[in-house]
C-alpha cells in the first residue's frame, strides 16, 4: 500500500462490501446527499431549524457513573439513563420530533442493559432518522491538553459501536464540539478525515465572535492542515447562536424557570401571541448574522431532557403556532431539525464560505477571562493520562503479537478493553484538561490504573508467548518516585523494555537499587556501562554548592553561571551552534479576583495574573554535579518546593530538564502559577511555534491573531497557548525546541524566551461550574501536590530542525515500559516488525480489531516542507511489515475506521474566490 503524507487505517483482511440502505426514510450511501429523512423546508421562508438535545459531560461535577445512574443528586440533578429512557418515549408519540446523542460513553451503558423490545423500537428511530448520533466519540475531547492518537482512539471506539449496533445509518455526519473551550486545528483536520460533512461548535473568544457576526462568518471554511491536498482536510465549520443554549425566555426543561406555552384561552395567562413574538423577533435578528435562510436554535443544554416531555409538548406548540402565523403572512418557519439536517440545508445553498487556516486558541469570554489555565491544571493527571497513552499501544500492539494467549494466558485472564475505556473517558474536556472536581480527577485516575492492571495481565500473557519464559514479571509504576520494590531489593534481577515505537531508540534505563556496585548485560550477554548514583529524592536536603564544571558530552556542551549556578548556555558540537541561554523558575500570582478591572480569579479554567511580572524563586541555584561516564548531571536546588537536574546522556542529542515542583506554599494566601523560562539570545521578533495536539506546529504572535485586530487586555493569559509536545522559537540561524512530556501552557512573552507552566495552586474558584478552588493534595503529599516532569531541550538549525523534534516527541510520548523480573534469566531479543520504518512514517496504531483481522495506522509524521529529507512521500510494504504476522488482505478505511475509504464522499464547500 502506498501511504501518502496522510495517515490512514487499515483493516487486514478485506470483509465482502455490500451497498447498505438506512430503513425505510434511509438515504443511498455514497451520494452526495443528506438523510431524506430531515423536514420540508420553506425555500422563501427563514427556515428556524430546532435541535433537541443533551449535553452530557463525561464526568465534571459528578463521575461518568454517577451522572450515568443520577447519583449524587445533591451535587448536580442529572441522570443520564432516564434523559435516554424519556426521550425514546417521548420520540415514539409524534414521528415529527427528532433528538440527537452525542457521548456514547453513556449511550453504550444504557443500550446493554435495554431489552431486544427496546432496542428494536430504537434501531427503527435510528433508521428513520429520529434519534441521530452527531459526534459519536466516546465523549466530545477537549481540544487543548489532548493528543492526537487518543483523540483517534477515542473516536474510533464511540464510532465502532455505533456502527456494530446500528450499520450505516448509526454513522454521525456532523462533529459538533459545542463545550470545548476553544478549538484546535488538528481536531478539524481529524474530523475532516473521519469523513464528517461538517462540524459545530459554541465557544470562541468574544472578539472574534462579534467581528464574525458582523461579518456574517460565523459559518466557515476551515482549511485545517497545510499538508493535505484541499479538500482533504477542508472542514466546514458552523458557530451556534447561543453556545449551545435554547434562546433566552424559551428553555422548557424541567430545570428551568421560562414560562410553558398557556394555550388554551378559557384558562388564565394565555401567552401565544407573546411567545409567538418573543420567537419571531429573536429569529429574525438571529437571521442577519447568518447568511442563508436557514437558522439553527439549539434546544438544550446540560443534562437536559430527563423528563422530555416539557421540552417536546412546548416545542410542538411552539412549531405549531408559529408556523400558523403563514396564513396571515409571517416568514417564518419552524421545524424539528438535527446538525446533519440544517448542514444539508446550508450546502444547497451552494454559497462560498470565508476560509480559515489557524485555531481558535485562545478562548476568552472577557476582557480579563481568558480559558489559558487549564492547559495545564493538574498536571499530575496530564503526565498519568499520557503515559497511560503510551501503555495502551504496548498492550494493543503486544496483543496482536503474542496472539489470542494474550488474552488468557499463564497470567491469566487479560485484556486491552478496560484501559481502551479508561482512555477513552479521559480525553473527555473536563478530564484530562483538568476542570472537574477533585474527586472525579480521582475516578479518572482509577480508571486507568485499573485499565493498566488487565493489560498488564495481557502483556505477561504476550510476553511469556513470545519468549517462552514464564517468569513472573513485576512493572515498575513508580519510576517517577524513584520507586520500583523488586529492584531495590534483589541483588540479581532481568529486565525488559518493550519500544513500542517502530525504530530503534536509544533511551536511558534508571532504576532505583540497594546495592552501590552492579553489572549490566545486555540480552545478547555483553556487558553494558551503567553507573549507580544517589538518587534525588522528591524533598531533598539542601547540598553546599560545588564548583560547577561544564558539561560536555558526545553531542552537548552545556554552561552555567558560576555565581548564581544557573544554566547560561547551550551548544550544539555536531552543527557548532551556541547559544545564550539561561533559565529559571518563577511564580506569578494568581489574581484573586478583587480588582478593579474586573473580579475574574485565577482557577482551574482561567489564568489571571495579578500582576504580569512573575517573581522570581530564587536568584541562585545551590548545586552539585555527578558525572560519570555514561551521564552527567547537575543537581539544582531554588527552594524547598523547587528543584531540578540537568542532565545529559552520552548519546542523546537533547539536554534533559528534569524539575520537581511542589507543594507549593499557601501560607502567604496568594495562589500560585509556577512557570520555568528559558531566556534565550535567539532573535524571535515576537514569534513562537506551539503544536497542535501533538501534530502539525502552528505559528504564534504575541499580541495578535492571525484573523481579527486583537485588543489585548490579559498581556501574559492572553499570549498562552496549549503545548502537547513540543514547542520552539527560531531566528535565521539557531532554533531551541522545547518536547515536554505532557500537554501544558505556554508563551514567548520577551522576545528570545519561551515559557512553561508546570505547576498551579490556587486558592478561589472561577466562577465556570466547578465550585472548587484547584488546590490539589494527595495521600503522599498532604501538604500540596508535589509534581515531577521533563523537558527536552534541542538546539538546530532551522532547516533541518524538524527532523530532529518531531522523533524526540514521539519518543516523549511512546517511552518503553519497563518490566522486571527477580528471576535471572538471558531474555531473548524480540521484534514484532520485520525492519524498522523509515524516519518518516510512525507506526501509529497496531491493534486487534476482532478475532482474524487487525487494525493499522501508519502515519506520515512530518508536515509538508519542513524538512528537506523526510517531508517527501514514502512507500512502506505491508507484506514485509511484520514478523510474526502473514498479511492475506487489506482494506483501507477512514481515520475513525468506521467507514470503508472507499465509501467515504463528503460535501463539498466552495471557498471565498481570492483563497
Ligand atoms: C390572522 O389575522 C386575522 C386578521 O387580523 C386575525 O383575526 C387572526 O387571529 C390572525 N391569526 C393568527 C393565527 O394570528
Ligand atoms: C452552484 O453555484 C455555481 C456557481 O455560482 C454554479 O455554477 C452551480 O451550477 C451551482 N450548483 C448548483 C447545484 O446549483
Ligand atoms: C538494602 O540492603 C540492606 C543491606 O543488605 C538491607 O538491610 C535492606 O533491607 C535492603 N533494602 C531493601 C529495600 O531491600
Ligand atoms: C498578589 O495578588 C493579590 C491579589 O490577587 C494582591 O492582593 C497581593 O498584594 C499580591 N501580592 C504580591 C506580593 O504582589
Ligand atoms: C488548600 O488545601 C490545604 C491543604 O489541604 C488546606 O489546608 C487549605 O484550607 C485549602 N485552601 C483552600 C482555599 O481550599
Ligand atoms: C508519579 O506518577 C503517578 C502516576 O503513575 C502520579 O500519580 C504521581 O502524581 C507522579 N508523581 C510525581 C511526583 O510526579
Ligand atoms: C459497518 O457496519 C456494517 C453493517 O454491519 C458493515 O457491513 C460494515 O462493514 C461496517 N463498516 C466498517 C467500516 O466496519
Ligand atoms: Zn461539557
Amino acid at each position: 500500500g502506498l501511504i501518502s503524507s496522510n495517515m490512514a487505517a487499515v483493516s487486514l483482511p478485506l470483509a465482502a462490501l455490500l451497498p447498505l440502505l438506512c430503513g425505510v426514510l434511509g438515504f443511498p450511501l455514497g451520494q452526495e446527499t443528506g438523510p431524506t429523512s430531515c423536514h420540508a423546508t420553506k425555500p422563501n421562508l427563514l427556515n428556524v431549524h430546532l435541535v433537541p438535545h443533551t449535553h452530557d459531560d463525561v464526568g465534571w461535577l459528578k463521575t461518568v457513573d454517577q451522572y450515568y445512574y443520577g447519583d449524587r443528586n445533591d451535587i448536580q440533578h442529572a441522570g443520564v439513563q432516564y434523559i435516554l429512557d424519556s426521550v425514546v418515549d417521548q420520540l415514539l408519540k409524534n414521528p415529527d420530533r427528532r433528538f440527537i446523542y452525542v457521548e456514547t460513553a453513556f449511550f453504550y451503558r444504557w443500550w446493554k442493559r435495554q431489552s431486544a423490545d427496546v432496542r428494536r423500537t430504537v434501531r427503527r428511530l435510528v433508521d428513520e432518522g429520529r434519534l441521530e448520533f452527531v459526534n459519536g466519540g466516546w465523549c466530545m475531547s477537549d481540544e487543548a491538553t489532548t493528543h492526537y492518537s487518543a483523540v483517534i482512539d477515542q473516536m474510533t471506539m464511540g464510532l465502532r459501536f455505533l456502527n456494530d449496533t446500528f450499520g450505516p445509518c448509526g454513522r454521525p455526519r456532523v462533529a459538533w464540539h459545542i463545550d470545548p473551550f476553544g478549538h484546535a486545528r488538528e481536531h478539524a483536520s481529524m474530523f475532516a478525515q473521519m469523513g464528517y460533512d461538517g462540524f459545530f461548535f459554541g465557544r470562541l473568544d468574544y472578539q472574534d465572535r462579534s467581528r464574525r457576526r458582523i461579518a456574517r462568518e460565523q459559518e466557515l471554511l476551515w482549511r485545517a492542515s497545510d499538508s493535505l491536498t484541499p479538500p482533504m482536510a477542508d472542514l466546514f465549520t458552523g458557530i451556534l447562536p447561543n453556545g449551545y443554549n435554547p434562546p433566552e425566555g424559551f428553555c422548557w426543561d424541567q430545570s428551568c424557570d421560562d414560562p410553558p406555552i398557556r394555550d388554551d384561552p378559557d384558562l388564565e395567562d394565555y401567552n401565544v401571541d407573546d411567545v409567538v413574538k418573543r420567537f419571531l423577533a429573536i429569529a429574525n435578528t438571529q437571521a442577519k448574522v447568518y447568511k442563508t435562510n436557514h437558522i439553527i436554535m439549539t434546544m438544550g443544554s446540560d443534562f437536559q431532557y430527563e423528563n422530555a416531555n416539557l421540552w417536546y409538548k412546548n416545542l410542538d406548540k411552539l412549531i405549531r403556532y408559529v408556523n400558523g402565523r403563514q396564513a396571515n403572512g409571517s416568514r417564518v418557519h419552524a421545524l424539528y431539525s438535527t446538525p446533519s439536517c440544517y448542514l444539508q440545508e446550508l450546502h444547497r445553498a451552494n454559497l462560498t464560505w470565508a476560509l480559515k487556516t489557524d485555531d481558535f486558541f485562545p478562548y476568552a469570554d472577557d476582557a480579563h477571562d481568558l480559558w489559558t489555565g487549564y492547559f495545564t491544571s493538574r498536571p499530575a493527571l496530564k503526565r498519568y493520562e499520557r503515559i497511560s497513552n503510551g501503555n495502551l499501544q504496548t498492550c494493543n500492539q503486544l496483543e496482536v503479537l503474542g496472539g489470542p494467549i494474550s488474552r488468557n494466558g499463564p497470567f491469566g485472564k487479560g485484556d486491552s478493553q478496560t484501559m481502551k475505556k479508561a482512555m477513552a473517558v479521559a480525553q473527555h474536556h473536563d478530564a484530562v484538561s483538568g476542570t472537574e472536581k477533585q474527586h472525579v480527577a480521582d475516578d479518572y485516575a482509577r480508571r486507568l490504573a485499573g485499565g493498566w492492571l488487565r493489560c498488564q495481565v495481557l502483556v505477561s500473557n504476550s510476553l511469556a508467548a513470545l519468549s517462552g519464559s514464564t517468569a513472573e514479571r513485576i512493572y515498575c509504576d513508580k519510576l517517577n518516585v524513584s520507586v520500583c520494590p523488586l529492584t531495590e531489593s534483589s541483588s540479581k534481577f532481568s529486565v525488559n523494555v518493550y519500544n513500542p515505537l517502530a525504530r530503534p531508540v536509544s533511551w536511558p534505563v534508571r532504576l532505583p537499587v540497594n546495592g552501590t556496585s552492579y553489572k549490566v548485560s545486555d540480552a545478547e550477554g555483553r556487558s553494558v556501562d551503567c553507573q549507580v548514583c544517589v538518587c534525588v529524592c522528591v524533598c531533598c536536603p539542601l547540598l553546599k554548592t560545588v564548583c560547577l564544571c561544564v558539561l560536555v558530552l558526545q553531542f552537548l556542551r552545556v554552561t552555567f553561571d558560576p555565581d548564581t549556578g544557573l544554566l547560561s548556555g547551550l551548544s550544539n558540537l555536531e552543527t557548532k551552534q551556541t547559544i545564550k541561554l539561561t533559565q529559571n523558575f518563577y511564580w506569578y500570582n494568581a489574581s484573586d479576583g478583587n480588582n478593579s478591572k474586573s473580579d475574574q480569579p485565577s482557577g482551574a479554567y482561567i489564568f489571571r495574573p495579578n500582576s504580569s511580572t512573575p517573581f522570581v524563586i530564587s536568584r541562585t541555584a545551590k548545586t552539585e554535579t555527578v558525572q560519570t561516564s555514561v551521564l552527567q548531571e547537575v543537581r539544582q536546588w531554588f527552594s524547598p518546593w523547587v528543584s531540578q537536574v540537568v542532565r545529559l546522556h552520552g548519546d542523546s542529542r537533547a539536554l534533559e530538564l528534569e524539575w520537581t515542583v511542589g507543594p507549593l506554599p499557601i501560607d502567604d494566601d496568594l495562589g500560585k502559577e509556577v512557570i520555568t523560562r528559558l531566556d534565550s539570545s535567539i532573535q524571535t521578533a515576537e514569534y513562537f511555534y506551539t503544536d497542535s495536539n501533538g501534530r502539525e506546529i502552528l505559528q504564534r504572535k504575541k499580541d495578535f491573531r492571525p484573523t481579527w485586530i486583537l485588543r489585548q487586555s490579559e498581556p501574559v493569559a492572553g499570549n498562552y497557548y496549549p503545548i502537547n509536545s513540543r514547542a520552539f522559537i527560531k531566528d535565521e540561524v539557531d532554533q531551541l525546541t522545547v518536547v515536554t512530556d505532557r500537554s501544558q501552557g505556554g508563551s514567548s512573552i520577551q522576545n528570545g524566551s519561551l515559557e512553561i507552566m508546570l505547576h498551579r495552586r490556587l486558592l478561589y474558584d472561577d466562577v465556570r461550574g466547578v465550585a472548587e478552588p484547584l488546590n490539589e493534595t494527595s495521600a503522599l503529599f498532604p501538604e500540596g501536590l508535589v509534581v515531577r516532569g521533563r523537558l527536552l531541550l534541542s538546539l538546530d538549525r532551522p532547516p533541518t530542525a524538524a527532523d530532529a523534534h518531531r522523533p524526540l516527541a514521539q519518543q516523549a510520548v511512546l517511552q518503553p515500559t519497563l518490566d522486571s523480573s527477580g528471576r535471572w534469566s538471558p531474555c531473548l531479543q524480540f521484534s514484532g516488525l520485520q525492519a524498522a520504518l523509515p524516519p518518516a512514517v510512525h507506526l501509529l496504531t497496531l491493534t486487534q480489531w476482532d478475532e482474524d483481522s487487525v487494525l493499522l495506522r501508519l502515519e506520515h509524521q512530518f508536515q509538508s516542507r519542513e524538512s528537506k529529507e523526510n517531508s517527501r512521500p514514502v512507500t512502506v510494504n505491508l507484506q514485509k511489515l511484520f514478523s510474526t504476522l502473514e498479511i492475506l488482505g487489506a482494506s483501507e478505511l477512514n481515520l475513525s475506521a468506521n467507514q470503508w475509504k472507499d465509501e467515504m464522499k463528503r460535501f463539498h464547500w466552495t471557498p471565498q474566490t481570492g483563497m
